[in-house]
């Protein structure tokens, strides 16, 4: 059979081999201790799923608007005043499935073929592949923990090439949980700016902050796309259901696209998420960042004693990206034996990109305390 030929250009998950070689040595039995999924393991808060039950009950189970329920979007606009204090008018704010379908959305309104889009490596993989998918060129720019392992207005001077149309950040990052502050992320935009390109922004871990809470870059600027979701922070990946804020100009252009490729987003979802913003959910939702938070702490120091480094702590998100050199120059070899012989399973650092990948591994402390206990133990004994 013959297939397109882009397929030819889109790298695998590799997180996803060894969460499949995790569950295959689950069911024969063994006991795994987990450090590689980026979700939450909470399950959704009760008053979402409470939310939801009663939307279907009451026969909610058609098609929405493409752009989202409007009440949705009303509570997202009102998050960016009680969170920010900026004003989002309503009409720029479009419902997606997950962040990923806002990612695909943004790639195919700004990319033409052969259009490059400047990305942080080490960065979240699947942006690499989005922007291929739209006939882009990702152009990864090393970065490490002495530039915070963000991109910086001078590294968009410095890399900027000809067919550059964008540059795209997350802050909170994955892998490395590293944050842009306001005058970081001015500098960001003023560079994009001289150079006529778009910055992308994407703020799906806001909220999972550990210190200060984050900064939007919706207080600087009107023109970037930003991109969020209802997967981390209010703990509802399975549900498929993110956000994106646009440019007015780009909305009738993404409405059009997301019409077409999506029709709806999940009407149960969008009636769950509604939930989400009351008084009582973010005092539930902010306990578990907490939980977050004392967990990052045991695992940094019991990483850092076993000998991982990890010259920068991470401001939010839920992972720790740490430097295995001193044990391996092939973290993806070892993040199979860690698994087949320790079992304890970890993220290779070749999925991020290829900036000293081989010797990067990232922990997601989306476990209990009691069970990264059991794997820092495994761990110490292992790599001893
Ligand atoms: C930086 C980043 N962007 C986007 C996504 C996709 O998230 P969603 O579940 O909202 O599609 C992820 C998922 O881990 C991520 O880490």
């Amino acid at each position: 059979m013959k297939y397109a030929n882009r397929l030819a250009t889109i790298e695998p998950f590799y997180v996803v081999d060894v969460l499949t070689r995790a569950k295959l040595l689950e069911r024969q039995g063994v006991d795994v201790v987990q450090m590689v999924a980026g979700e939450p393991d909470f399950p959704t808060i009760d008053p979402i799923v409470d939310a939801a039950k009663k939307a279907l009950t009451e026969g909610k189970t058609y098609y929405t608007e493409a752009l989202g329920l409007l009440p949705l979007r009303e509570k997202i606009s009102e998050l960016y005043q009680t969170r920010y204090n900026v004003k989002v008018p309503v009409d720029r704010i479009v419902v997606t499935p997950g962040a990923s379908g806002a990612l695909q959305l943004t790639a195919l309104t700004l990319l033409n073929p052969g259009d490059g889009v400047m990305l942080a490596d080490p960065g979240y993989p699947s942006n690499r592949q989005f922007i291929r998918l739209a006939g882009g060129e990702p152009q990864l720019v090393p970065v490490s923990f002495e530039d915070n392992y963000q991109l910086t207005g001078e590294l968009v001077d410095k890399y900027w090439q000809a067919n550059t149309r964008a540059a795209q950040v997350a802050t909170p990052s994955n892998p490395t949980g590293s944050v842009l502050n306001f005058d970081e992320l001015t500098a960001l935009h003023h560079a994009v700016t001289q150079k006529s390109g778009h910055l992308i922004v994407d703020e799906l871990y806001h909220g999972l902050h550990f210190d200060e809470p984050c900064d939007t870059v919706l207080s600087i600027t009107d023109s970037a796309f930003v991109i969020n979701s209802f997967s981390k922070y209010f703990g509802m990946t399975g549900w498929r259901l993110g956000w994106m804020v646009v440019p007015e100009d780009a909305v009738p252009h993404i409405e059009k696209l997301s019409q077409n490729m999506f029709i709806s987003l999940s009407t149960p979802a969008q009636y769950g998420a509604l939930a989400g913003f009351t008084e009582e959910s973010t005092l539930l939702l902010d306990q578990r960042r907490d939980v977050f938070k004392q967990r990052k702490a045991f695992l940094i120091k019991a990483l850092r004693e076993i000998g991982f480094e990890i010259p920068i702590e991470p401001k939010g998100a839920f992972y720790l990206y740490a430097s295995a050199k001193k044990f391996t120059d092939d973290s993806f070899g070892v993040c199979h034996e860690l698994l087949d012989k320790a079992h304890v399973s970890v993220t290779p650092g070749k999925d991020f990109g290829d900036y000293l990948s081989n010797e990067h591994v990232r922990f997601s402390f989306t476990t209990s305390m009691e069970s990264l206990e059991k794997g820092v133990e495994r761990l110490a004994r292992f790599l001893r």
